[in-house]
């Protein structure tokens, strides 16, 4: 396909979707909610700072080694600094409260917006039309305001007497409760500073996120939540759980993340006993320990369906089952690299569905145990990343109306190297595996098993770099169960 083509099939799947989505209705979300305190920030404010506190040879230091977690100021800025230079994207925890004020009164934010994988795929639910149940650990009303009330449903199950009752997000708000303000430094790709001889200029737009919270890293379950969704269960298709990538190895009152994830697989193990054929979908975020990207998936990843990475997390998560070919290709977007990964992790963990989204484009593979055709599939993600495309456009979280505006207005632009990179992957097929590269250049999948899904991305200057991962993921996962029930109505 060139552009041209794939606009028109953008547009095609967003009809075929629209047409279907009132299918769905319910959905059930997990687990991490906070707010993000977005800052877009320049090289020049973070020189400013550097020279100000004479930090440059500390910076140097750091950024060869570095530190991955934030235990002093200039830990921040050695993270903003790390992933401007490698156009990464990075979570670090702050250890010490004090941090996070000094954040706050050097850079302050530009605004606050709902963040948390949890959180943000609530926002995209509804704005869809849908209801909504999310598991949130803490609500104070400024949390509670970060909830979209435009569209669809939200609804937190709080316990009143012995009994279960789903109340507004302004409703269930507690006063008292921890607000978790995460900070999300936005750089774009005009960022760069010199420091003593070194310059660190940014090759594309990203952020670094400096995270102070200490519930969402337990991956707490809050307990209404956990009784109130075995209430529902029956009437949802889908159930998205993540956060797991805030664990920590080690906690104040000794738990260990393992406990942490065991409780959550008890919680879909819960589900699954009423509802079998609930889909499960996770979002693996960015994890610097190995160890617990290794307890995450030897755990959790056998007990759901689907999961999301990007390219960094697909490395990542290669490089801890000891699979070492083509980590530094699979961060260059390479498509054959990113493809064999995939693949590597759907088999290794018995997944039905796997998707692995990158700036450029997704590629996201399903065998025939997700009961999806591969068409389908590919309009579900042709979707979401039309939504992603949308959130990066405006700034805002989008309505199926806002995705239609932007794909319209001529702004955004099909990526060119996807293109190149879905070539790449074609010639791969045809001489590895026999599939005519014709064909899966005209379709943008494949009819084997496991098919696979091309979409090349819509490219815009962005107003959002943050949450695309998270938009995508629940906008094609409502989607494709949309298309599902269409199928299983018209048989
Ligand atoms: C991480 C961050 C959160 C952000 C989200 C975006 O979960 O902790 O602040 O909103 O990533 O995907």
């Amino acid at each position: 396909m060139f552009a041209e083509e794939w606009t028109k099939t953008y547009l095609q799947a967003l009809q075929e979707v629209r047409k279907s989505i009132g299918l769905c209705r319910m959905f059930i979300t997990g687990l991490n909610t906070n707010i993000d305190g977005l800052r877009h920030i320049k090289g020049e404010e973070v020189k400013k700072v550097i020279a100000e506190k004479n930090l440059e040879k500390e910076i140097q230091s750091k950024l060869k080694k570095p530190p991955r977690e934030i235990r002093t100021f200039p830990d921040v800025l050695a993270g903003i600094l790390l992933c401007a230079k490698t156009g990464e994207g990075e979570e670090w925890f702050i250890r010490d409260p004090k941090i996070r004020d000094m954040i706050k009164s050097t850079f302050g934010y530009d605004k606050l917006r709902m963040g948390g994988q949890c959180g943000i795929m609530t926002n995209v639910l509804a704005l869809l039309g849908f209801t909504v149940i999310p598991n949130v650990v803490a609500l104070p009303p400024i949390q509670a305001e970060q909830f979209t009330t435009k569209r669809g449903e939200i609804l937190i199950p709080r316990i009143e007497g012995n009994k279960i009752v789903f109340k507004k997000p302004l409703e269930a708000a507690r006063e008292n409760d921890k607000i978790f303000i995460h900070w999300i430094f936005e750089f774009d790709d005009q960022f760069s500073v010199q420091i003593n001889k070194e310059t660190v200029k940014a090759p594309v737009e990203n952020r670094f996120i400096a995270t102070y919270d200490d519930e969402n890293v337990k991956l707490k379950i809050d307990p209404a939540f956990q009784e109130g969704t075995l209430e529902v269960i029956s009437e949802v298709g889908t159930a998205m759980l993540s956060g797991y990538h805030m664990l920590q190895s080690n906690y104040p009152d000794g738990s260990k993340p393992e406990e942490c994830i065991k409780k959550t697989i008890d919680l879909i193990k819960s589900w699954k006993e009423r509802n079998p054929e609930l889909r499960i979908h996770s979002e693996i975020g960015f994890v610097a320990d190995d160890k617990i990207r290794k307890s995450t998936l030897n755990l959790l990843t056998l007990n759901v369906n689907s999961i999301g990475l990007n390219e960094g997390e697909l490395a990542d998560n290669l490089y801890t089952i000891g699979h070492r070919d083509g980590l530094n290709e699979i961060r260059a977007l390479n498509s054959i690299k990113t493809y064999l990964g995939a693949r590597k992790i759907m088999d290794k963990f018995r997944l039905s569905r796997i998707i692995i989204h990158n700036r450029e484009y997704s590629l996201c593979l399903i065998n025939s145990l997700h009961g999806i055709k591969p068409q389908n599939e590919l309009h579900s993600v042709l979707f979401g990343a039309l939504l992603a495309a949308t959130l990066a456009y405006t700034g805002n979280f989008p309505t199926i109306n806002d995705a239609e505006k932007a794909l319209k207005s001529g702004e955004l632009k099909i990526s060119r190297k996807a293109l190149t990179e879905h070539q790449r992957l074609a010639t791969f097929l045809e001489n590895e595996e026999g599939y005519s590269q014709e064909k899966f250049l005209k379709d943008g999948f494949t009819e084997i098993e496991p098919s696979i899904i091309f979409v090349s991305s819509n490219l815009t200057e962005p107003r959002a770099t943050v949450g695309l991962g998270d938009t995508i993921c629940s906008a094609s996962l409502a989607a494709e169960e949309a298309l599902t029930r269409r199928e299983q109505k018209t048989r």
